[in-house]
């Protein structure tokens, strides 16, 4: 069944109050409901019909009155008055028998809650839609010795031997609605809002994880600063929760005053977790703690417009990490992440616009398009608009819109009457689906320097013909000694083809187009590799000076993988010179060391209308770090050597970027002293960034047993360590192995298919590794789709994700694409397959 933007209708009644109490049981919870509904005049549908799914119902009042509703696909009707109406009922759910993860569930002995988008209804009968929105009361009893702790949203008024009640008085949609109880810690802080309120802070943890609190506390601060500096907006009740879930489907969840989180998302130490997980607590922290504003005071109509709340908030916490940490090193890792996972879901089947317009389950719409793409959606506008009336239309839309449940219309309204500009256009950017392709002409004749721009954008699924978009093309010019002659500005590309003359140029200039990747598309410029190094050696747009030597390394692997050609020797030389280069951040440096990852590499070459071989592609890119490694070899040891950070360890930006920089040399490295180095840093790592990178580093060269069995028996007992374990076999597994060592794994004691990370630190993985997953054998293939098969009856959310694996399907040979096929058939042929992973196998295979 399939649901249509075009369709949405209010409903029929404003429900004044809302008040729940749970008598917790892990298998007979019993949820009592009293909410008070009045009919809303301004609408004419008066049908009362309440959501409910696997709800067993003891007994349902109106007014008082028992009554008997009937049942329909998906919830209950009942006949009500036509004024104001008192509705009670109570239901009995099983949370232990709830793996889905949806709704109440029990992770560990704990009870928790994911809402969004559509969980409530498995909790209690209600309209579950995010444009109805109400004040909550909950009570909470449970056995006082295994549930001490009871927590929902907003601020705790009583709690007592066995009970516990909240109070939240902000409107909210039922998404956003959390209980969490068990046997928790607190690691607590307190914040002052700039207008004098006292926050209570804390983050509730297993007993045993107390220690892995402090840093997202830090960040959880940070966050507040950050929101009343730049945004100008305040924390809005006396207390801030956050808890750790081992067992939770997605990274994080922005539920009022009370926010889950994924324990991988939220819990670290120095021991246990990397730099890059660091990075990422901050940043999902940040993301959640923004969604107090963006999503929560204001937020979606339906769930179309789940950029409204998803794209913006992604686009804050972007905005916070590059002020936190490095802006371009952040833009550049946003960037390798959006043509990983944006790009292949853009230009296949899965395609869709950033607001679609239908859908079967919302559940499969959390994507890198409505995020990644909604963000960089935000990003445009504010380089059309600039920085001021960003601002400026910003403080409208909260002024304006607060308390209230909007849509993309009224957010492009805000812009629109601030600048007064017409942004039609701009919203094909919310419809069109699709990676538009600019190419760019240069043409010199006197004093004039002429860019020639053009657009165009394939036919995606559902939409044969594009418009031309509204693209800001960020520019500069540079003279031949590396001055810029042009500081950065933005063109508007808003025609399928355009010319952009700049005047007084005595000598051509150099153009350095796309700046800080102004805009998602894929830029298509014939210029040659002397170009790309002079760029590389002298772009003043750190991010362009990036992608000069990023275009250099593909063109090198594409000359290796189409033609057998030796590998750049300019580009080496070019890099070199960075790399020793200390006036540079070495995470800048770090990322420089990088190349385009194998999967992407396959993509460029279906785009350039051939077939990749997943083989080929794969030696060419082991070819190119062991040309790497020997060109380098004499100055890699000096690299590795000042890139050691002295003294206790700090998660931040200097010396993780010290690490990243000294863990790609070790690398390199690694390749010229098969791990003699490696195992030295193995053996004295004091943090898991570099224990983590020896043993990758080992398991490379080959010697890897013996540690990984040293850090088996080391961190055995902690569960989020261990999924690194898991996912470093796979990662680092040989392209014929890959399928034989992730089957391996899933017969091991610590496998559990229940855990999303756990089941994601294997299957994930094993579809990440290129050369692994497309093995021709197509073991791999069929391990992924045993499990799948397996997972879907358990968890559908999981699964339906990771059909994604399979949607670039059509990129390969014929051969491959058979062997697919027939997995994505079985798996669509499976009886009671669910709606998540139905819909998604049926839009992989129409393809
Ligand atoms: N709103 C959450 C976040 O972005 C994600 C929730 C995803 N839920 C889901 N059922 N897919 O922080
Ligand atoms: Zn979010």
């Amino acid at each position: 069944q399939t649901i249509y933007l075009k369709d949405y209708t209010p409903f029929g009644y404003i429900v004044e109050h809302v008040d729940l109490t749970f008598k917790l049981h892990p298998t007979a919870t019993r949820v009592l409901s009293k909410i008070r509904f009045t009919p809303d005049t301004s609408t004419s549908d008066k049908m009362f019909f309440l959501h409910g799914e696997q709800l067993k119902l003891i007994s349902a009042k109106i007014d008082g009155q028992e009554i008997s509703p009937s049942y329909v696909e998906g919830g209950l009707q009942a006949d009500v008055p036509d004024t104001a109406f008192t509705w009670e009922a109570e239901v009995e759910i099983n949370p232990e028998a709830n793996t889905a993860l949806e709704g109440l569930y029990m992770s560990n002995g704990m009870y928790c809650t994911q809402c969004e988008a559509e969980g409530f209804r498995k909790i209690t009968f209600y309209p579950d839609r995010p444009d109805v929105m109400s004040v909550f009361d909950v009570r909470i009893e449970a056995d006082a010795d295994n549930t001490p702790v009871m927590l929902s949203n907003g601020n705790g008024v009583s709690k007592g031997e066995g009970f516990a009640t909240w109070s939240d008085p902000w409107p909210k949609p039922a998404y956003l609605f959390a209980l969490v109880a068990g046997n928790l810690i607190a690691h607590t802080d307190q914040f002052t809002t700039k207008s004098g309120t006292e926050v209570d802070l804390a983050i509730w943890v297993r007993p045993g994880d107390e220690g892995k609190c402090a840093f997202g506390m830090e960040a959880l601060k940070k966050s507040m600063t950050w929101d009343e500096e730049v945004y100008g907006r305040e924390y809005d009740l006396d207390e801030f929760n956050i808890v750790a879930v081992d067992d939770f489907n997605m990274g994080a969840m922005e539920n009022k005053g009370l926010n889950i989180f994924n324990s991988s998302c939220v819990l670290a130490s120095p021991e246990t977790a990397t730099d890059g997980n660091f990075e990422r607590i901050e940043a999902i922290i940040a993301h959640e703690y923004f969604h107090n504003w963006t999503g929560n005071r204001i937020t979606c109509r339906d769930w179309f417009q789940l950029c409204l709340k998803e794209g913006l908030t992604v686009f804050r916490d972007a905005q916070f990490t590059a002020d936190m940490r490095s802006e371009p090193v952040k833009r550049i890792d946003d960037v390798i992440a959006l043509r990983a996972r944006q790009f292949p879901e853009d230009q296949g089947p899965l395609s869709h616009a950033v607001r679609p317009e239908s859908f079967q389950e919302i559940n499969n719409f959390y994507t890198a398009t409505i995020y990644e793409k909604g963000a960089e959606v935000i990003g445009m506008l504010k380089t059309l608009v600039g920085d001021a009336a960003y601002a400026k239309a910003l403080d409208l839309y909260f002024e304006r819109h607060d308390g209230q449940a909007c849509t993309i219309e009224d957010w492009i309204k805000a812009f629109e009457d601030t600048t007064g500009r017409d942004l039609t256009q701009f919203k094909l950017w919310y419809s069109q689906s699709g990676t538009p392709e600019v190419t760019v002409r240069e043409e010199y004749n006197g004093e004039t320097f002429t860019l020639h721009l053009s657009q165009k954008s394939a036919p995606t699924p559902g939409q044969d013909e594009k418009h031309p978009q509204v693209i800001p093309v960020a520019i500069g010019l540079l003279n031949t000694d590396g001055e810029e002659v042009q500081p950065t500005m933005a063109l508007e590309l808003n025609k399928a083809e355009q010319s952009f003359s700049f005047e007084g140029h005595t000598t051509r200039p150099i153009a350095s187009v796309l700046r800080g990747f102004s805009a998602p598309v894929i830029l298509k410029q014939d210029i040659d590799n002397t170009r790309r190094a002079f760029l590389l050696a002298h772009d003043t747009d750190p991010f362009n000076r990036w992608e000069a030597g990023r275009d250099l390394a593909r063109d090198s692997l594409l000359g290796a993988i189409l033609e057998g050609a030796p590998h750049n020797a300019a580009y080496l030389d070019g890099l070199k010179a960075l790399l020793c280069d200390e006036t540079l951040d070495p995470a800048y440096r770090a990322l420089m060391l990088g190349q385009p990852s194998q999967s992407e590499l396959a993509g460029v070459i279906h785009k350039m209308g051939q077939i990749p071989d997943p083989a080929a592609i794969h030696t060419a890119s082991e070819a190119l770090r062991d040309a790497k490694a020997r060109a380098f070899a004499d100055m890699l040891p000096d690299l590795y050597a000042k890139n050691q950070v002295e003294g206790p360890f700090s998660p931040e930006a200097g010396p993780a970027g010290k690490r990243s920089l000294a863990n790609a040399a070790l690398a390199l490295v690694t390749r010229l002293d098969g791990g003699a180095t490696a195992s030295q840093q193995y053996a004295h790592a004091d943090n898991m960034t570099l224990q983590l990178a020896a043993l990758s580093a080992l398991i490379d060269a080959g010697k890897g047993a013996s540690a990984l069995q040293a850090f088996y028996d080391q961190w055995q007992s902690d569960r989020l360590v261990m999924d690194k374990w898991f996912s470093l076999q796979v990662m680092h597994a040989k392209p014929a192995d890959s399928a034989t060592v992730a089957r391996t794994l899933t017969q091991h004691a610590d496998f559990e298919m229940k855990n999303p990370n756990r089941f994601r630190s294997v299957m994930g993985i094993l579809a990440m590794n290129h050369a692994g997953f497309h093995h021709q054998s197509g073991a791999a293939y069929a391990l992924l789709a045993d499990w799948l098969i397996k997972l879907d009856p358990v968890n559908p959310q999981t699964t339906a994700r990771m059909c994604s694996a399979f949607q670039t399907w059509k990129r390969y040979d014929a051969h491959r694409q058979s062997l697919i096929k027939e997995q994505l058939e079985r798996i669509a042929t499976q009886s009671n397959l669910s709606r998540d992973t139905s819909e998604m196998v049926g839009r992989i295979l129409d393809a």
